[in-house]
């Protein structure tokens, strides 16, 4: 957090994506506070929290609009108030469109290699526009100074540092693309190519997860747009406007605010175990996620039951707890994948089950984090099967929750990190047999492994955090305002 603060340049921050940070429920008579299950949200919370400054964010919650004041902010965390939420509302069909249709039909499956046809239509692109330009305008409204630091997330928002940029030239525009993003000849599928990177060549830096993410931007912005790229030093130039594209591999907080208030690793085992009515000894794998395709959740409950056939010995004494929360319900590509993964279990359970024993716990509902630590601590194993993934942040929450240093990571190679987390059992999810094999490995590794390959991954975590993270692109933003500072004194 100092090295955070250190970095800070002497600037306004402002932050913009679509998730908020809070999301205020009602239910009856209760308005109730909820963390959305988000890797972004999980990423940049401590960092604000840390910094100050303004959350520019869809108001999501039914009771979101009950609780902002009459300029629709509202200040937060809600127990100790660190920054500024400012609520934009979308109706339901502007959501239909930006958000169900071109952020999720579009741009989610053109970037993941998840074989989910990626789907364009021009009613999607015209909200998509549309709501990208609102947020650009309460960037504007929101900022007190001509040149901030604005803090752009994610593929929501391609078009939004372009339009930052023409409203607020001084501004320093930070975007983060928070998965990945593919070759120059898949992204050509999307009919808008050229006015999304167009959109994105408006920041001052743009971060990805990995090396290999910004070669493939290097090579389509290359591909389809006029301009001055140099490798050498990372920088993309297009009408005199100069954009650093880098990666920054995104991490957690550490020490991370879950683990506060946990019980010792013994006790969350028992008491896991308690409540899912198991055995003493049983051991325990788990899986957290949103219900996300792109996630490989039927991949893992497959390489359990073949585990279980090979291995008929551990019938009965493994149980794999796959934790899901349900997102973006509704499109028909999640929800036929919660209905094809209930089934699954359904399956497996009767093949290798009994009236005593169910191998699959599947509990479909949003865990908050501290349920998700105390699984976490409780498991032998969690398994990250990722088809493909721009980081991971469950990977590192996972070894983050482990202060025993036990418990063993089982991670798939198509995630950002797996780069980091090399003391992993590293798995291809598309081989089935390769996986059963890892988590076997997994659940009988001797504790002097568990514990050097743990504390590798901590170490890991520890050093290159959620502050580091963040203060890298702060230090480098703040080389560029000193950089056009001089060349504006140079007149
Ligand atoms: C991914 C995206 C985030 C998003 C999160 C949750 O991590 O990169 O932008 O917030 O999924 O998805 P949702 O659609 O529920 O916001």
């Amino acid at each position: 957090q100092q090295l955070l603060r250190d970095s800070l340049p002497e600037a306004e921050v402002l932050i913009v994506s679509n998730r908020e940070p809070y999301i205020h429920n009602r239910d009856g008579d209760t308005v109730s506070v909820q963390v959305p299950a988000s890797g972004l949200v999980s990423a940049l919370e401590p960092v604000i929290r840390a910094c100050g400054g303004t959350w520019i964010a869809h108001g999501s919650g039914s009771a979101d609009r009950e609780t902002v004041d009459r300029h629709d902010r509202i200040d937060v965390p809600p127990d100790r108030p660190a920054y500024s939420l400012r609520r934009i509302w979308i109706s339901d069909e502007e959501q239909e469109g930006f958000y169900y249709g071109f952020a999720n039909e579009g741009l989610w499956p053109l970037c993941h290699i998840a074989f989910v046809r990626p789907t364009f239509r021009e009613n999607d692109w015209r909200l998509y526009q549309a709501i990208n330009e609102r947020f650009a305008d309460a960037v504007v409204q929101e900022a007190k100074t001509d040149d901030p630091i604005v803090l752009v997330q994610d593929y929501h928002f391609a078009l939004a540092p372009r339009m930052i940029r023409n409203k607020l030239p001084k501004a320093t525009i930070i975007t983060f693309w928070h998965i990945p993003w593919p070759n120059a000849e898949t992204f050509s599928i999307c009919p808008w190519k050229e006015q999304i990177i167009d959109g994105m060549l408006g920041s001052t830096i743009l971060g990805f997860h990995t090396q290999f993410h910004c070669n493939n931007f290097f090579e389509t912005v290359d591909r389809f747009i006029e301009s001055r790229i140099d490798r050498e030093h990372a920088t993309v130039t297009l009408g005199g406007h100069e954009t650093m594209v880098r990666a920054y591999p995104i991490s957690i907080e550490w020490p991370p605010a879950a683990l506060e208030g946990q019980p010792p690793v013994e006790v969350c085992r028992a008491e896991v175990r308690a409540a899912l009515g198991l055995a003493p000894d049983t051991r325990i794998a788990v899986g957290i996620e949103r219900f996300d395709y792109t996630k490989g959740i039927l991949d893992r409950m497959r390489a359990v039951d073949d585990l279980l056939t090979r291995q008929p010995d551990w019938k009965g004494r493994l149980v794999f707890v796959q934790v899901a929360a349900p997102t973006r319900s509704k499109l028909s590509s999640y929800s036929s994948l919660q209905d094809d993964a209930v089934a699954l279990a359904d399956e497996i359970n009767a093949r290798h089950g009994s009236a005593d024993y169910t191998p699959i716990r599947l509990l479909i509902r949003h865990h908050g984090a501290a349920e998700v630590f105390k699984l976490f601590r409780a498991a032998d194993c969690c398994v990250v099967s990722s088809l493909h993934d721009g980081m991971n942040l469950v990977a590192k929450e996972f070894a983050a929750a482990r202060d025993d240093e036990r418990g063993v990571l089982v991670l798939s190679s198509f995630t950002g990190a797996s780069r980091e987390l090399a003391a992993a059992l590293i798995v291809n999810p598309y081989h089935l047999h390769e996986m059963a094999t890892a988590l076997d490995t997994a659940l009988r590794m001797p504790d002097r492994e568990q514990q050097e390959r743990m504390r590798a991954m901590r170490q890991q975590i520890r050093e290159w955090n959620v502050y580091r993270w963040a203060a890298r692109m702060l230090i480098d933003a703040a080389a560029s305002r000193r950089r056009q500072r001089i060349f504006d004194l140079a007149g």
